[in-house]
């Protein structure tokens, strides 16, 4: 039985689920050129982008979740839960994969952060998970902040391992954290 991480709050943010009538609004957000500058896959199609945000709800793997803030929708968060790598015995389902997308209007108000420290929250929490990575462009001082500000540990310097249809092959890095590492009382200071 997975449990449903939402609705949660996460500082000033309300995390939960988008309704419907909110999915234009947010596949504007999410082909956003500004946004888009950061992120690997840019357009994304509003078909294909809307079936996978209704499915949300009843998927075992994909606890993705808008942020609102004061009543307005400010931002998505991805968490997809995922096998890592090992031999067979391996549990199943013991890692996370986070990313976010903050509304340009509304970035520098710490939005980012409270969201993808809600993200870890509930990968941790509900969800019950061993490990979550993320991954950003070395380019993207905002969430290599992010990142490091909530302990998560650069694992990987990717030399231009990331195609960028403006820049050529850029680097990435990816970070990631344990539970173990969430629980200390240090990490924990919400
Ligand atoms: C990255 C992003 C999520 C940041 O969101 P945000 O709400 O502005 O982030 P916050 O306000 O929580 O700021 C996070 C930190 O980055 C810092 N920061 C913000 N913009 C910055 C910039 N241009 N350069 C350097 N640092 C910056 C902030 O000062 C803050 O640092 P602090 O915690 O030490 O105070 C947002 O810019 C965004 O959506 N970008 C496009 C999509 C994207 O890059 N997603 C991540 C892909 S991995």
């Amino acid at each position: 039985m997975i449990t449903d991480p939402w609705p949660a709050r996460s500082g000033p943010l309300l995390l939960r689920h988008p309704g419907p009538g909110e999915l234009d609004d947010l596949h504007a957000l999410r082909n956003d050129p500004a946004a888009n500058r950061f992120m690997l896959r840019t357009s994304v199609d509003a078909p294909e982008f809307r079936r996978e945000w209704l499915e949300v709800p009843g998927s075992d793997t994909d606890f993705s979740c808008v942020a609102e803030l004061d009543g307005a929708l400010v931002a998505m968060g991805f968490l997809d839960v995922v096998d890592g790598m090992g031999q067979p015995g391996m549990p199943p389902r013991t890692e996370g994969v986070l990313g976010y997308i903050v509304d340009p209007k509304h970035w520098g108000r710490g939005i980012g952060s409270a969201l993808a420290r809600g993200l870890l929250d509930a990968a941790f929490g509900p969800l019950g998970l061993r490990r979550v990575t993320a991954s950003c462009n070395a380019d993207n001082p905002a969430s290599v902040r992010i990142l490091e500000g909530l302990g998560m540990r650069r694992e990987q310097h990717g030399v231009q391992d990331s195609w960028h249809a403006d820049l050529g092959w850029i680097d990435g890095y990816q970070y990631a954290v344990l539970r173990s590492e969430w629980d200390r009382p240090h990490a924990a200071d919400h």
